[in-house]
C-alpha cells in the first residue's frame, strides 16, 4: 500500500503518466531497460533544474513542495540503484541557485551548502549508520530542531556591527540585501553580550510568521491583489523586492541557527545543543523549540515528537532538522559538495486521505471560463472539513482520467488550499466511464467552444446569467467600487429580474421597480439605491479594475489610474496599455459608466511618509534642521523631538546625540543625508 501510495501521487507529479521503471517496481510491466532509467534520470535532473529555477529565482513554484519532495525523492531512488555520475546540472540543482540578478553580488567566507534530504525512518537509520560508521561509536548524541521554511540569509558582523547580508546565491557568492535585512524585525545590528568576535557570519532563515502571513493575504484580498501562495513565497519574494519598508511592513522575522566563517573561532559554543542560548545573547531570535536524542530509536521518537508539533508552530515548517551535537564530531565528519554529513533535513510527507468523488459541477466565471469543481463526500484534513477541491481546468480531469464514483487522494502541504493528488485505481467502479467534456454552459446552455490551448473552455455567451453575476459581485466588491449591501443573494435577484444585464445597468435601477420585491424592504431598498449613487464618486482606479479587464488587478489598475487621470483618458487611449479595452462591449461600457458619472472622485495624492514618524539628531552636510523638517513634512512624515519604539528612521550626522544611542538600543534604521536623499527621490 505504501508503495502504491507512492506511486500515485508520484503520477500526480508527473502528470499523471507513471514512468515506465517506476512501474516496473510495482511489478505492472517488464523490468525497465538501462537505457530507459538513464533517461529518467536525465529527464527528473532537468525538471527539478527547472523547478528550482522557478522556486529561487522567481520566488514562485508550479508544483507543490510535496510534489518537489517526490520527485527528488525519485532521483534519489534512481541515482542510488546505478552509479550515474554526479554532473553540474545536478549539483547547481542541488545547492540551487537564488541570484535573481537585481542585486550586486558578493562571496561568502565559507560556503552556504545545502542539507541531504530524507523522506522516511530506514533514510534515518541509513544516515545514523553513516555517521556512527564515520566516527567510530554507536552511542552519537543528536540535536532535533524544526526545519523553517523561509529562505537562508548570511549576515556578516565585523567587529560586532553588521555590515551585510547575503543570500545564499549559488552557495559561494550571494546577492547583497543588507538595507532589506535591516528592516527584519529583531535582526541586531550590533552584537550584544562580551564574547564578540572579530568576524562572523551567522546563518539563519528569513521567514514569515503563519499568522502574519494570513493578515498580509487578507490584505491583499481586500485590496484585489493575488494571494502568495505561500509564508515562503511572501518572505523571499519581500525580502527580494527593491522596497525596504514592505519588509519590515510585511513582518519579516530572521532566525539564527547556524554560523559560517568566525574569527577567532574560540567564542562559539562546542556543542550544537549550547547555540540557541549563545544566539539569544548576541540579541538575535534563536530556535526554541529543540529535541535532543542519543541513539537511533531515540531519534526516531524525536523526529516524530518534532512532527507532532506540525499545526501548532507558529511559524512554517517543513520538516526536521537532525544534527550531530558534538561540534567536534561535526568537524570530523566534514561536508560532501553540497551539504554537510553531520545532518539531514526530514522532510515530512503531506497529509493524504482518501474520499469518493461524488460529481463534477462547472463554475461559470467572470470571463466565461468554467472551472471544474470536485464534490467529494466529507473528510476531514489537517483540522478542516473538506467537501469540494478546484480542479484547475478540464485537462486536469483527462490528465488523471477522473471518473465519477473513484477514490481519490486528496493532499494538504502546508497552507496550501487541498488538492487532488491522484486516483486510487484498484477501486475504480467496474461501470464508470471517462468523464464526458461539457458540450453547454450549465447556467444558459450556450453551446462551449473546443478549448483554449491551456485546456481551459469557455461559455461564449456575454449575457450569461452566471458571467453577469459574476461581473456584478466583482464590480460591487471592496476590492472595486464598493457598493455596500450589493450581496450575492440581491444580485442573484437583479439578473434573474433581468434588470441588470451589464454593470452600467446598475445606476438605471428604479426605485419602483425594486419595491415590487415587495413593500416591506422599502428600507432596504432605499439604502441600496443611495450606496448604488454613492459609488459613482469612487476613484478611477476603483472603476478600471471593476470593468474586469483581463490581467488587470488592482495594482494594474492604480497604475493605469496614475498613468490616465481620468476614465475617458483611459476609454481613449487606454487599448494601448490594455488590448481588451478596443472590443466593443468594453468601450460601450466604459462610456456608458462615464455618461453615467461614475468615477468622478478626484485623484487623491498621495502622501508616500503618511504615518511615518523621523528624528533627527547631530549635524547634516548640507541640510539645515528645518529643510529637512520641511522636506519630510512635505511628504507627509513628521519629525519628532524624541526617538522612541514608534520612531521609523533616525537621520543621523556629524556629533550625534545620545538619540543615535538609543536608536542602536531600540535596533531602529539609522541613515544619513545622503540615504534620505534618495529616499525622498524614489517614487
Ligand atoms: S542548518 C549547512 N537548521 O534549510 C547547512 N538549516 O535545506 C546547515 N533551514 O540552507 C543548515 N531550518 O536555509 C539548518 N533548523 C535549521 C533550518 C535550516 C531551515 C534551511 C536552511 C538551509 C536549508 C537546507
Amino acid at each position: 500500500m505504501k508503495l502504491f501510495r507512492f506511486l500515485l501521487s508520484f503520477a500526480a507529479a508527473c502528470g499523471g503518466v507513471i514512468p515506465a521503471s517506476a512501474a516496473a517496481a510495482a511489478g505492472a510491466t517488464a523490468p525497465a531497460p538501462e537505457t530507459s532509467a538513464a533517461r529518467e534520470i536525465t529527464d527528473l535532473r532537468r525538471e527539478l533544474a527547472r523547478h528550482d529555477r522557478i522556486y529561487h529565482r522567481e520566488s514562485a513554484a508550479e508544483i507543490s513542495d510535496a510534489e518537489y519532495d517526490r520527485l527528488r525523492q525519485r532521483l534519489a531512488e534512481l541515482e542510488r540503484d546505478r552509479t550515474v555520475a554526479a554532473s553540474s546540472v545536478e549539483t547547481a540543482a542541488v545547492i540551487g541557485d537564488d541570484r535573481t540578478g537585481r542585486f550586486p553580488t558578493r562571496g561568502h567566507r565559507e560556503r552556504m551548502l545545502s542539507l541531504d534530504k530524507v523522506y522516511a525512518e530506514p533514510d534515518l537509520r541509513a544516515f545514523h549508520r553513516r555517521v556512527t560508521t564515520a566516527l567510530g561509536r554507536g552511542d552519537v548524541a543528536y540535536v532535533i530542531e524544526p526545519k523553517y521554511d523561509g529562505l537562508a540569509l548570511s549576515l556578516t558582523y565585523e567587529r560586532g556591527e553588521l555590515v551585510r547580508a547575503l543570500t545564499r546565491g549559488n552557495g559561494r557568492e550571494g546577492e547583497e540585501v543588507t538595507a532589506n535585512a535591516l528592516r527584519i524585525v529583531g535582526l541586531p545590528r550590533k552584537l550584544a553580550g562580551g564574547l564578540v568576535p572579530d568576524v562572523m557570519e551567522v546563518r539563519g532563515e528569513v521567514y514569515v510568521p503563519l499568522a502574519t502571513f494570513s493578515e498580509v493575504n487578507a490584505a491583499r484580498e481586500a485590496a484585489g491583489e493575488a494571494r502568495f501562495a505561500t509564508p515562503r513565497n511572501l518572505a523571499a519574494g519581500t525580502l527580494r523586492q527593491a522596497d525596504a519598508d514592505a519588509v519590515a511592513q510585511r513582518g519579516l522575522r530572521f532566525v539564527a541557527f547556524g554560523v559560517g566563517a568566525c574569527e577567532p573561532a574560540a567564542v562559539l559554543p562546542e556543542t550544537q545543543r549550547a547555540w540557541p542560548a549563545r544566539f539569544q545573547a548576541w540579541g538575535f531570535s534563536a530556535i526554541a523549540e529543540t529535541w535532543t536524542a542519543r541513539g537511533l530509536d531515540e531519534l526516531v521518537r524525536a523526529v516524530a515528537a518534532c512532527g507532532r508539533t506540525r499545526g501548532v508552530l507558529p511559524f512554517p515548517t517543513d520538516g526536521a532538522v537532525v544534527k550531530v551535537d558534538a561540534l567536534a564530531a561535526q568537524r570530523e565528519l566534514g561536508a560532501s559538495e553540497t551539504a554537510p554529513r553531520w545532518a539531514v533535513a526530514y522532510k515530512f510527507a503531506p497529509e493524504q486521505v482518501e474520499t469518493r468523488l461524488l460529481a463534477i459541477r462547472f463554475q461559470v466565471g467572470r470571463t466565461g471560463v468554467l472551472t471544474p469543481v470536485a464534490e467529494l463526500v466529507p473528510v476531514s484534513l489537517g483540522g478542516t472539513k473538506i467537501a469540494r477541491a478546484t480542479l484547475h481546468n478540464l485537462s486536469e480531469i483527462t490528465r488523471r482520467d477522473l471518473r465519477i464514483g473513484d477514490t481519490v487522494v486528496l493532499e494538504k502541504a502546508g497552507d496550501v488550499i487541498p488538492a487532488i493528488a491522484g486516483v486510487n485505481r484498484s477501486l475504480r467502479p467496474a461501470e464508470a466511464p471517462p468523464f464526458p467534456r461539457p458540450i453547454a454552459c450549465p447556467s444558459c446552455y450556450a453551446r462551449v467552444g473546443p478549448g483554449d490551448s491551456d485546456g481551459s473552455i469557455r461559455c461564449p455567451n456575454r449575457e450569461c446569467p452566471a458571467q453577469i453575476r459574476r461581473r456584478l459581485e466583482h464590480f460591487a466588491s471592496r476590492a472595486a467600487v464598493e457598493i455596500a449591501g450589493l450581496g450575492p443573494v440581491m444580485i442573484e435577484t437583479l439578473v434573474a429580474e433581468g434588470w441588470v444585464k451589464e454593470v452600467a445597468d446598475l445606476y438605471r435601477l428604479s426605485r419602483a421597480e425594486l419595491l415590487t420585491l415587495g413593500h416591506d424592504h422599502a428600507k432596504s431598498v432605499d439604502r441600496l439605491l443611495a450606496a448604488i449613487r454613492q459609488s459613482k464618486q469612487t476613484e478611477v482606479w476603483r472603476v478600471i479594475h471593476g470593468l474586469g479587464l483581463p490581467q488587470v488587478g488592482a495594482a494594474k489598475a492604480k497604475e493605469l489610474a496614475r498613468q490616465y487621470g481620468t476614465l475617458v483618458a483611459f476609454a481613449e487611449h487606454g487599448a494601448s496599455r490594455v488590448p481588451a479595452l478596443a472590443e466593443a462591449h468594453y468601450q460601450m461600457l466604459v462610456a456608458d459608466l462615464i455618461a453615467l458619472g461614475v468615477g468622478s472622485a478626484p485623484p487623491p495624492v498621495e502622501a508616500k511618509w503618511a504615518g511615518k514618524t523621523f528624528a533627527l539628531t547631530g549635524t547634516l552636510p548640507t541640510l539645515s534642521r528645518a529643510q529637512v523638517t520641511a522636506k519630510i513634512e512635505a511628504m507627509g512624515g513628521k519629525v519628532s523631538g524624541s526617538v522612541s519604539r514608534n520612531t521609523h528612521y533616525v537621520v543621523a550626522g556629524d556629533d550625534p546625540g545620545t538619540k543615535l544611542e538609543r536608536a542602536h538600543k531600540l535596533d531602529l534604521p539609522v541613515i544619513d543625508e545622503a540615504e534620505l536623499r534618495r529616499m525622498l527621490d524614489e517614487p
